[in-house]
Parts: structure tokens; sequence; C-alpha cells
């Protein structure tokens, strides 16, 4: 195992910046993962951490070893891409043993090795079969095999579980987190999934752009994002923002906004009078008042069973609300929908940041 240090990298393709100086300090046995759209960065960053891309800036390091000019296989390294990669002529044994083959380690290690790997991922019984005789699920397990048979230092992985249906996806999910949780190998997880990412990090990095946007444990970045961005980003279904004008006067604070609707400023909120902001409440700290708060037009109920959405709008906002009590508002009818003073957010509305006094 080993720490990982991301320093200043900068990255680009022909003309074109793509990380811009990016700083991560990922802790020896940790679970880091690194969030964002499509298209921000991630695999690019993932690929450089292992080698299989140039870096143009800055400088990684694996353990205390700077590793910007060392060739991929003397990183100590393994990586499980998307699509699995699997050789299909070969069996789930020898697809598990041949890089170890390759590294020319004698057959009894291997076997002993492989047959360790096959008992944690279960998949003793399937050793002999070969990837077409395999589900997406059993196949991506394969994929894991292969790395850990290997016992790196860091495990890379790239949206490992894009590929498989929503279900699958799930029960994947805590399987990789148990796994982690066994071997404590660093490892480092890509997904544009923020689900995936609140669910198995023990770090969250969010990218945008080629940058990083805040980097922390799930719940700070749910309950205390550093932008609008993170805010947006982060939970599902999203935060609410409705844009307005922070008033300020004597020791009271409120937001007006455009339609002349009041809202008490969230507890902490920073800002100054007369400065555009954006006020953020997540749909389940919304609760239902008879008159004030935010007056909005219901547009589509959807019980769960467990909870009930409750998409609706205020002037041009889409706002959506979410409540553990089964209700049943007529679609046209208004509700009178209140935040949660203490859990509400105020981000300005030029640069994004949140205000915080
Ligand atoms: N080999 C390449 N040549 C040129 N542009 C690339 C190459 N690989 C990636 N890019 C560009 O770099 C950006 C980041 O890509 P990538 O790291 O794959 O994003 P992500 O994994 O976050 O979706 C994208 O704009 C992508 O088009
Ligand atoms: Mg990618």
């Amino acid at each position: 195992m080993a720490s990982v240090t991301i320093q200043a990298v900068k990255k680009r393709f022909g003309e074109v910046a793509i990380l811009h100086g990016v700083d991560i300090d990922i802790a020896d046995g940790s679970f880091t993962v690194l969030v964002g759209p499509s298209g921000c960065g991630k695999s690019t960053l993932l690929r450089m951490i292992a080698g299989l891309e140039e870096i143009h800036g800055g400088e990684i390091r694996i353990g205390e070893r700077r590793v910007n000019d060392l060739p991929p296989k003397e990183r100590d390294i393994a990586m499980v891409f998307q699509n699995y990669a699997l050789y299909p002529h070969m069996t789930v044994r020898d697809n598990m043993a041949f890089a170890l083959s390759l590294a020319k380690m004698d057959k009894a290690t291997i076997d002993t090795k492989v047959q360790r790997a096959a008992e944690i991922l279960a998949l003793a019984p399937l050793l002999e079969r070969y990837p077409r005789q395999l589900s997406g699920g059993q196949r991506q397990r394969v994929a894991m095999g292969r790395a850990i048979v290997r016992d790196p230092q860091v495990f890379l992985f790239d949206e490992p579980l894009s590929n498989l249906d929503a279900k699958l996806r799930v029960a994947m999910r805590s399987e990789i987190k148990e796994l982690h949780q066994r071997l404590k190998t660093t490892s480092i997880y890509v997904t544009h999934d923020q689900i995936e990412a609140m669910t198995m990090g023990d770090k969250i990095v969010v990218m945008r752009d080629g940058r990083i946007e805040q980097t922390g444990s799930p719940l700070e970045l749910y309950d205390h994002p550093a932008n609008q961005f993170v805010a947006g980003f982060i939970g599902s279904p999203a935060m609410n923002f409705l844009p307005g004008t922070l008033r300020r006067a004597g020791g009271a604070a409120h937001v007006e906004l455009p339609d002349g609707t009041r809202l008490d400023a969230p507890i902490h909120a920073g800002g100054t009078d007369g400065q555009p902001v954006v006020y953020g409440t997540r749909p389940e700290h919304l609760t239902l008042g008879d008159s004030g708060g935010i007056p909005s037009r219901v547009v589509v109920m959807e019980p769960t069973g467990m909870d009930t959405f409750v998409a609706c709008r205020h002037e041009g906002a889409e706002l959506s609300a979410v409540f553990r009590e089964r209700y049943d508002f007529a679609p046209g009818s208004t509700i009178h929908l209140l935040p949660d003073l203490a859990r509400a957010h105020l981000f300005d509305a030029a640069t994004g940041l949140r205000l915080v006094a």
C-alpha cells in the first residue's frame, strides 16, 4: 500500500489544456473517488497516475517515489476498466494468471494467488469457464481478480460499473467497498455518478473542466458545499436554487425573490445588503406551511411508497420537495414550502461561492 500525491498536475492534448494544475493528497489505504461530469478530465488524470499519459506539469508520487517518468509496469498499480478487457479465448483462471505468468512468477505461487483471489471474489467455481459463459457482474469480478492477484500498491478504477444494469451496479458497489475494507489497498475510483461517489468514497474529489471544485468526505460535501456547482452536483434529487437579492437591515436578513416573495436568510449565511444571491435548499429540507415560504404550483406528484416526491414551480424556477408523509396534492394547486433555515444556503450569484458569515 502507498499514499498517492498529485501536485500542480497539468495536461494538454495538442493546444488544448485539459487539466489546469490539480492537487490531491490520497492517504495510504484510503478509498478516494474522483467524480465530475463527462469530459472533465477524470480518466485522463487516472491514466496519468497509471503511466498511460504523459504529464505536462507538476508531479505525481506513489509513496515516496516520483513516478512522472516511470513506465506503467514499474509503478506497482493495477487498473480496472469499464469494459473489462478480458481475453475471450482464456479461462477465468488464465485471465487472472496472465499478468503473473508474464512476470515469470513460478506456477505454484501463481496458483496460490489465483485461488486466493477467486475465493475473495466468489469465483472459485467458475475458474475453468470462458468470459462468454459469465454474466456481466461475474466478468467484472474477474477483471477485479486480475487486479487483486498482482497485490499492487494502488488500485485504479475507471467507471468499472457503468456497463452493468442498475440492480447489479448497486450490488457490485457494496462488493467493491467490502473488498476495500478487507484488503485496505489504496484505491482511486473514477465515476460520473454522484451516488456511487457518495456511497463508496472515504473522500470525494469533485472535478469540473480540469479543475477541482472541492475535496472532502461525502457528508462534508453534502452539508457544506463550497459552491453552487458542488451543491447542485451532489444529492438527488438536486438542491433547489432560487435567484434573488439579499436584504440586510438591523440584525435581520432576508432574500427577496423577483416576484417579491421574501425568504428569511439561512442561519450563518454571509453576504451584504443588495448582493445578488442564489438561495439553495435541498428537497428534503422543505416542510409544508399554510402560508408564507415559497408559494409553489404543483406540477407532478411521484409517490415512491417510502417517500412522496413533488415536482413544482415557483415563477420560472423548478423546485422539488420530498416528504416522508403521503400526500396527494392536485396538479395545479399551490403549496407553501418552508425551507429549514439551519440547512439552507446562500451562494453569490456571480461567483457561485457559498456565502458564510
Ligand atoms: N487522446 C486524446 N486526445 C485529445 N483529446 C482527448 C484525448 N483524451 C481525452 N481527451 C479530451 O480530454 C477531455 C477530458 O477527457 P476525459 O479525461 O476522458 O474525461 P472524463 O473521464 O472526465 O469523462 C475531454 O474533453 C476529451 O475529449
Ligand atoms: Mg472517463
